[in-house]
């Protein structure tokens, strides 16, 4: 234990830890929330989310991609990095993202150093069961703590031939079920649920004794996350049906910036008020229009 001069003030919250999201199992429900930058982490570390998840999603996300596999470690690490300078209180899980872990658990375990390092990540989140349990065991003994997912696996999406519902019929049940019990096993301190019925995501959360995040996975979870745009409504095309939108943010930017730009085009913004105090007042006044301008002049930046 070491004593630290970079303090966080008296006055911060209490950080959320790993130890303290594996204790909320059964108990208040956990609320995770992606973020990629530090103006949004900022803003839902304020409104008290227990988690925030610097996903992969941010290839679809921020960057526009059709999935999520183009997405590299160091771009995971890059928008982490911004969002731990925003959290004060919430805990900052980094997403590994494909091929940063599936080669080897030598492979996982650099790629997640690298997220704790670079990123500032407090935890890391991969997805897949049995088959990556043993790269989970490996990280968590190297000291940093696993978020499991499984379910629908978005990295899979060529394989499972599409973003589909996941853990119908009894093989796959069983197959969702053992899955959970092998990254409980390995160590991980909680397991994310995509997109399988509510039933059998009960099911897991009763056969696990780590906390379950459900996303599409119906409300016996013992938390659930969501993507923050469509927590906000900023999204444009189709949202799945799990995805509750609490606001229309994107209607409203999009009115916002109309008035933005109908203003500028009137000459009414910027006003008076949003101007610095006028060496001479006489050449402060509203925007000339373009048939009282005088004919233009050459002028120097320089001088
Ligand atoms: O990348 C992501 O945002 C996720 C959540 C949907 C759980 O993995």
């Amino acid at each position: 234990m070491y004593s630290s001069s970079i303090g966080r003030g008296p006055t911060a919250p209490k950080k959320v830890t790993a130890p303290d999201v594996r204790a909320r199992k059964g108990g208040p429900a956990l609320a995770m929330v992606t973020a990629y930058d530090f103006t949004m982490a900022r803003l839902v570390d304020e409104a008290g989310v227990d988690l925030i998840l610097v996903g992969d999603s941010l290839g679809m996300v921020v960057q526009g991609l059709a999935n999520t596999l183009p997405v590299t470690l160091d771009e995971i690490a890059y928008h982490a990095r911004a969002v731990a300078r925003a959290a004060t209180r919430a805990h900052v899980v980094g997403d590994m993202p494909f091929m940063s872990y599936q080669v080897s658990s030598t492979q996982a375990v650099e790629s997640a150093g690298k997220l704790v390092k670079d990123g500032a990540c407090e935890s890391v989140k991969l997805e897949g069961g049995e088959d990556f349990a043993e790269h989970v065991w490996r990280i968590v003994r190297a000291g940093v703590p696993v978020m499991g997912h499984v379910g629908l696996m978005p990295q899979s999406v060529h394989a499972l031939g599409g973003f589909k519902v996941q853990g119908r019929g009894d093989d796959a049940e069983a197959k969702v079920l053992a899955d959970a019990k092998a990254l409980e096993e390995a160590g991980a301190y909680a397991i994310v649920l995509e997109a399988i019925p509510p039933d059998l995501a009960a099911r897991v959360t009763a056969s696990v004794g780590v906390p379950t995040i459900g996303i599409g996975a119906g409300p016996r979870c013992d938390g659930q996350v969501l993507v923050c745009t469509d927590l906000l409504g900023m999204g444009r095309g189709h949202s799945p049906k799990f995805a509750k939108a609490y606001a229309q943010l994107g209607d409203a930017i999009v009115a916002a910036t109309r008035r933005y730009v109908d203003e500028v085009q009137s000459g009414a913004f910027p006003a008076e008020e949003h101007s610095y105090k006028p060496n001479r007042a006489d050449e402060s006044g509203p925007r000339v229009s373009e048939q009282e301008r005088e004919p233009a002049r050459v002028v120097s930046l320089r001088h």
